[in-house]
This record gives C-alpha cells, sequence and structure tokens, in this order.
C-alpha cells in the first residue's frame, strides 16, 4: 500500500489536462456488452476502478483489449449471465451490469456488492426499475437473480429518498433499449454521465429522446451494434483541481475540460472568490480574486445540484477560507470520513447531523492522515498542499481508484508530492494498535 508525503505551501501554477470521466466510463464498459459486435472506447482514464472492470467483464467471457493509454477494445460476443463475488465486491459500479446482461442474454446473477464507508447504498431503485421492465427478480444467497426473458417497456418512477439514482438510471436506459415497446423513465438521474451513455447508446442505435432531462422516452430495438465512443471529461477531476488552485492561491489553466457540467461548483466557487474563467478550446482558467477567499454554503444534490463527490474537497477548502462555511450533505448523509482527520490536521469542525460546520482561516498543520474512500483521500491531499509541514497520507490506494495520475499532475503544476511505499512512513507516526 503506497502513501503520499506532501510538504505543504507552494502555490499550484500551471496548466494540467483533464482525463476522461471515471463515472462515465465504467457504465459505458457495461454498456459495450448490449451487442455482440465489438466496441471501441477512447479517452477513458488510467485508474484501478477501470481495471476492476474490465477483469469482470473479461471474466463473463468478452474479449477485452488495452489499445494503449486511453482506448480500449470490447469484444462481448460470446459472454454469461454471471460475474463472481470476488470481483464484484472490488466494486460497487459493478451493479451496471444488471441492465445489460439481463437484456442481452434474458437473464443475469450479480452479487450485492455490499457496504460502503460512504453510507448506506441500497439497490431498490435498479430493483424496482427492472421488475417495471417485467422482469422477475430475486435476491438469494447475496446474489441478486433476475429473469429477464420476457422483458417489456414500462412506465417507470426512479425517484428516491435522495433523488434519482445515476447508475440505477443507467440499468434502466441500457436494460429499455433491448426491450420489447416503450419505456417511459420519469424521475430519472441527468447527470452529464448519463447523457454520455445516452449517447453511446445512441450510437449503437438505441431509440432515446429526452436525453439530459428528468424524463426519458425509450423505444426498445431488436439489436444494437457495436460503436466508438469518446469519453467525456472528469468533471469531479476538473473541479478537485480548480479547488487545488483555491486553497494553495494558485493559478491554474484546466485543458479539455467541460465547464458546462460543473454549473453549482462554478457558484459556489465564485462564492468563496475564486474565479472560474472559460478560454479557448475548453480551457478554464481558475485563480482566486484579488480580494481573496471568503467562506461559503454548500448542499449536495442530484445534477444539477452540488456533486456529494466535490463536498470532502470543499470541506477542505472550507477549513482554509476565513470565516463559518456550512456544507450539508443530501446524498450520503454520513459522508464524513474525512473530518476526524482533517481535525488531527487543526481544522475546527463540528459534525451538525448531516451538516459540517466549518470554522475556516486558521494554517493547517500536516499530519499522518488515513484516506478512507476516494473522495476523502483526494480532500486530504488537498489540504496537505495548504498545510505547514508534512502531512503524510495513508491508503492511497483509494485514491488510484478515481485519479489519473494525481501526483503526476500535482508535481507538474508546483506541488511536492511524493508516492512512497508504507514501509518510508517515519517510525513515530506507524499506530501503536493494529
Ligand atoms: N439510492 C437508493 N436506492 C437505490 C440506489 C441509490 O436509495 O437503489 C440512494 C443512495 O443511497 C444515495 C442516492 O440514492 O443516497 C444516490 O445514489 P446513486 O444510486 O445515484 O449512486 P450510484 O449510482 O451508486 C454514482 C457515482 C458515485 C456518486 C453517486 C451520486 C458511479 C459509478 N458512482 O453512484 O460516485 O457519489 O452516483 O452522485 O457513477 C465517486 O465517484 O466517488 C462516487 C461515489
Amino acid at each position: 500500500m503506497d502513501v503520499f508525503r506532501i510538504s505543504g505551501g507552494n502555490q499550484l501554477i500551471g496548466a494540467v489536462t483533464a482525463s476522461g470521466s471515471k463515472n462515465s466510463s465504467l457504465p459505458l464498459f457495461a454498456a459495450s456488452l448490449l451487442s455482440e459486435e465489438e466496441s471501441i472506447l477512447e479517452n477513458v482514464p488510467e485508474l484501478s476502478d477501470i481495471k476492476f472492470m474490465a477483469e469482470i467483464i473479461r471474466d463473463l467471457g468478452a474479449e477485452v483489449e488495452k489499445l494503449n493509454s486511453h482506448s480500449w477494445r470490447v469484444n462481448p460476443k460470446a459472454i454469461v449471465h454471471y460475474a463472481p463475488y470476488e470481483l464484484v465486491r472490488k466494486m460497487r459500479a459493478s451493479i451496471c451490469l444488471l441492465g445489460p446482461l439481463a437484456a442481452r442474454l434474458g437473464r443475469a446473477e450479480i452479487p450485492m456488492p455490499g457496504g460502503c464507508v460512504i453510507g448506506n447504498r441500497p439497490i431498490d431503485l435498479h430493483i424496482r426499475a427492472l421488475e417495471g421492465l417485467s422482469a422477475q427478480v430475486e435476491l438469494k444467497g447475496g446474489i441478486v437473480r433476475i429473469d429477464a426473458s420476457n422483458l417489456r417497456g414500462g412506465s417507470l418512477f426512479l425517484g428516491g429518498r435522495h433523488g434519482s439514482s445515476v447508475t440505477g438510471t443507467a440499468n434502466a436506459i441500457m436494460a429499455a433499449s433491448l426491450a420489447s415497446g416503450i419505456t417511459t423513465i420519469e424521475g430519472s438521474a441527468c447527470e452529464p454521465e448519463i447523457v454520455d451513455l445516452c449517447e453511446m447508446l445512441l450510437k449503437m442505435g438505441a431509440q432515446i429522446t429526452g436525453i439530459g432531462s428528468h424524463l426519458l422516452s425509450i423505444e426498445g430495438v431488436d439489436r444494437l451494434h457495436g460503436c466508438r465512443h469518446h469519453v467525456i471529461p472528469d468533471r469531479i477531476e476538473t473541479a478537485t483541481y480548480a479547488i487545488a488552485a483555491g486553497i494553495t492561491n494558485g493559478e491554474i489553466l484546466i485543458k479539455g475540460c467541460q465547464s458546462e457540467h460543473l454549473g453549482a461548483f462554478a457558484n459556489v466557487m465564485q462564492e468563496c472568490g475564486i474565479e472560474l474563467s472559460n478560454q479557448a478550446k475548453s480551457n478554464l482558467l481558475i485563480k482566486v480574486s484579488p480580494k481573496g477567499l471568503n467562506p461559503f454554503k454548500v448542499i449536495t444534490l442530484p445534477y444539477p445540484g452540488f456533486p456529494t463527490d466535490l463536498q470532502a474537497q470543499m470541506t477542505a477548502l472550507a477549513c482554509i477560507a476565513p470565516g463559518l462555511s456550512i456544507l450539508t450533505e443530501r446524498v450520503y448523509p454520513s459522508r464524513f470520513m474525512h473530518v476526524p482527520e482533517l481535525l488531527r490536521m487543526g481544522a475546527e469542525i463540528s459534525l451538525e447531523g448531516p451538516s459540517a460546520v466549518v470554522q475556516g482561516g486558521k494554517r493547517l498543520t500536516g499530519a499522518p492522515v488515513m484516506a478512507s474512500d476516494l473522495r476523502a483521500s483526494a480532500a486530504l491531499i488537498l489540504a496537505g498542499l495548504a498545510a505547514k509541514d508534512e502531512t503524510w497520507v495513508q491508503r492511497i490506494y483509494h485514491l488510484d481508484r478515481g485519479y489519473d495520475k494525481f501526483d503526476k499532475k500535482l508535481r507538474a503544476l508546483g506541488a511536492e508530492v511524493e508516492r512512497l511505499p508504507e514501509n518510508a512512513l517515519p517510525k513515530s507516526f506507524t499506530p501503536f494498535f493494529e
């Protein structure tokens, strides 16, 4: 297990290029199984989650080949309908295989992915979607078994207590694309990653209208064909670099991003005193306004609301911005595992129900901290960039699931960040009891 050593205090200055979106790529790999023909995915980020997904669909029987650092070929001609728990448990996004396997093969068996540190992650909306398409669903021995031998279009409502489900919507769209008749999905997620999935399905021959809205209509077709698809830029990665610029009082040009996916985030950054300005060719320039940082308020919501996947990183920023900031989680109300670690760095944060109340403006001090999940890892690294002295972030494998070459990209911007083996950790940092 690698660790990151960060010497904080450097202003980040320079240019960085956005990678392809993780949360687009994963369902797109699943979508490629809907056809018997080969598909090519381009602009796929180099991440451990992508390797897991490739491993799972290879295990299903597909030919999966990495053509170059960011392109993959998937030939799913001969696949089976079940995936083993040893592979599925590594990644919750494997639940996206339910829809394509059920639709293409008439049945699917996928183990429930299990618990997750960011909170309860049920799959009732995925099941509701498939049942609404006339599939029989059974949960037995921890395995979701679907009989979809007679998949038919239906009227679905996919709103849940915390809004719509992103991967639940993805499953519904993929299954409906090959179901007979017309499906309407009310309360569908409309994240850019869902739009990207629909764009790929259109290229494969699917009939979908209402793309980008909360009401989709899908007319099922008999078969889909292979396609070539270029994954959209990762909006969460882009925003994380924008926060890195703000937290270090730096100036960063982010190349190849899609700023129209950052609406709610850009508003909060403006409130905080960080300017995002569009430049030519999908480039975004980030710098702190001459008046400096202000406190801000965030409520996470499904798109187009403020993304939960940026709450942890914004909490780190709130520690630096002078004044009282409040961050409220409406998507995963207990997604605050980064808070105890930020406290170890001298942050002043109190958790009040699903809200973090942050008294910012104090310089943080480096400390050994433990990453609990992907976005918490990014938050701790951002805090380390702004802190005095050295921060050691442990369990960096969480970061490798979702940030393509984070350390390398940060170093190119002037950060002092090193990836080291765990045994490089100073002895005084090793916990007594483990
Ligand atoms: N929910 C239900 N029932 C369901 C499914 C979800 O109640 O059947 C609830 C969840 O508990 C949560 C809310 O609905 O409160 C939203 O969950 P959603 O299903 O949308 O999450 P997801 O599809 O499993 C994706 C991203 C997550 C991101 C969430 C929310 C992928 C592969 N994952 O997960 O990304 O946090 O949407 O935007 O797309 C990350 O990248 O760090 C990450 C966790």
